[in-house]
C-alpha cells in the first residue's frame, strides 16, 4: 500500500505487525465504504482505535503516522490537510473548578479536527475527583465528542490492556465507540539493536560492533527489570554513551571524523555491573526457547484432541 506515512511506520525497525494491523483496518475500511455504496450492512465503522503495550512501544509515534495516513487516504475528513496530533494526559484536563474539566476536554476535541486526539494512559480519567464525579463527566464528554465528530477526530487510546479494559467498562457507550483495537508487543534484543543502529545514524553517530555486543547484553539485563521503556531505554542507554563519548573525545587534541562519531565498547564500560556473564545468557535464553516449546506442544495436544471430538 503506497502511502508515504504507512511506510514510514513500516520502514521503523520492530513494526512491521503493527503496520500489518493498521493496513488490515484500512483495508476494512476501503471495502466498507465500497459495500456502503451497494446498499450493503457494515459493522462498527468508526476511525477510533485502542493501542495496547508497554511503555515505549511506539505507540506514540505510530498515533502520529497511523493519524496523517487515515486523513491523507480520506478516511479522515479534513479541511485543510494539517494533520493536527494532540496528545494529552489526565494531568492536562483535570481542574478544581467545576465544568473546567468538561471544557479543556472539549478545546482539545476542537484543536484535533482533521487528526488526531491522543489520550495516553485513558485510566487515570476513572480515579476523577470523586467528590463531583469529574472524572465520570470528563468521560460522558469523550463518549460524546467521539461521536459528534466522528469523521474529523480519530480518538486514540493508549495504555496497559487490563488498565484499558477497566477504562472501557467504565462508561456503557464507551467500549462500542473503538473499532480495533493494535497491540504493541515489546522488541526483542535484535528490534532494539536494530533501533539503536537507527537512532545512532539520525545524529550522525556510528556504533562498532564491540558496542553493539554490550549494548545487546545490557538490553538482556534491562529486558526483566520493573519499569523497563523499550524503545526509550534505548534512547537514555545511547543518550548516556553520547556523553561518555563526548567526555573521551575531549581529551584527544585532534579528534578525527571518525573518532568523533563512533561509539565504542568503552562507552558503555562504566556500566560493566549491569552486563550479565554469556553464561546466564545462554541459560536464560534457553528457559525461554523451553517454554515456547512447551507452549507448541499444548496448542498441538489441544488442536490434536479438538480434532478428535
Ligand atoms: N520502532 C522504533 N524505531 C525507532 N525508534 C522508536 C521505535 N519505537 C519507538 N521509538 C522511539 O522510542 C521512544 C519512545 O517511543 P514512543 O513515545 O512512541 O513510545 P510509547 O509506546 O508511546 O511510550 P509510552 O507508553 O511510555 O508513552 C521515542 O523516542 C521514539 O522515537
Ligand atoms: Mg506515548
Amino acid at each position: 500500500m503506497s502511502n508515504k506515512a504507512l511506510m514510514e511506520l513500516g520502514a521503523l525497525p520492530g513494526m512491521m505487525a503493527v503496520k500489518m494491523q493498521v493496513e488490515q483496518i484500512i483495508q476494512l475500511k476501503k471495502i466498507a465504504k465500497l459495500r456502503a455504496q451497494q446498499g450493503l450492512k457494515n459493522q462498527n465503522q468508526s476511525n477510533h482505535l485502542i493501542f495496547t503495550g508497554s511503555p515505549g512501544t511506539g505507540k506514540t509515534t505510530a498515533a502520529r503516522l497511523i493519524g496523517e495516513a487515515f486523513s491523507s487516504l480520506g478516511i479522515l475528513k479534513s479541511e485543510d490537510y494539517n494533520n493536527p496530533f494532540i496528545e494529552i494526559h489526565h494531568a492536562d484536563i483535570t481542574s478544581s473548578l467545576v465544568g473546567e474539566a468538561e471544557r479543556n476536554i472539549k478545546d482539545k476535541f476542537e484543536e484535533a479536527r482533521g487528526g488526531v486526539l491522543f489520550i495516553d494512559e485513558a485510566y487515570a480519567f476513572i480515579g476523577g475527583e470523586k467528590s463531583h464525579k469529574s472524572g465520570e463527566k470528563v468521560i460522558a464528554t469523550i463518549v460524546q465528542l467521539m461521536e459528534d465528530l466522528r469523521e474529523e477526530v480519530m480518538v486514540i487510546i493508549a495504555g496497559y490492556a487490563n488498565e484499558i479494559d477497566e477504562f472501557l467498562d467504565s462508561n456503557p457507550g464507551l467500549r462500542s465507540r473503538f473499532s480495533n483495537t493494535v497491540h504493541f508487543p515489546d522488541y526483542s534484543v535484535p528490534d532494539m539493536l536494530q533501533i539503536a543502529q537507527k537512532m545512532l545514524t539520525d545524529q550522525d553517530y556510528q556504533a562498532d560492533n564491540e558496542y553493539l555486543g554490550a549494548l545487546a547484553n545490557r538490553l538482556w539485563f534491562e529486558k526483566d527489570k520493573k519499569g523497563f521503556g523499550n524503545a526509550r531505554t534505548v534512547r537514555n542507554i545511547l543518550e548516556e554513551s553520547i556523553r561518555m563519548h563526548s567526555v573521551r573525545i575531549a581529551q584527544m587534541e585532534y579528534p578525527s571524523r571518525e573518532d568523533l562519531m563512533l561509539l565504542t565498547k568503552v562507552d558503555l564500560e562504566s556500566n560493566r555491573h549491569h552486563m550479565l556473564s554469556e553464561k546466564e545468557i545462554l541459560q536464560k535464553a534457553m528457559k525461554q526457547m523451553q517454554t515456547r516449546l512447551l507452549e507448541f506442544e499444548l496448542q498441538d495436544i489441544i488442536s490434536r484432541k479438538s480434532t478428535v471430538e
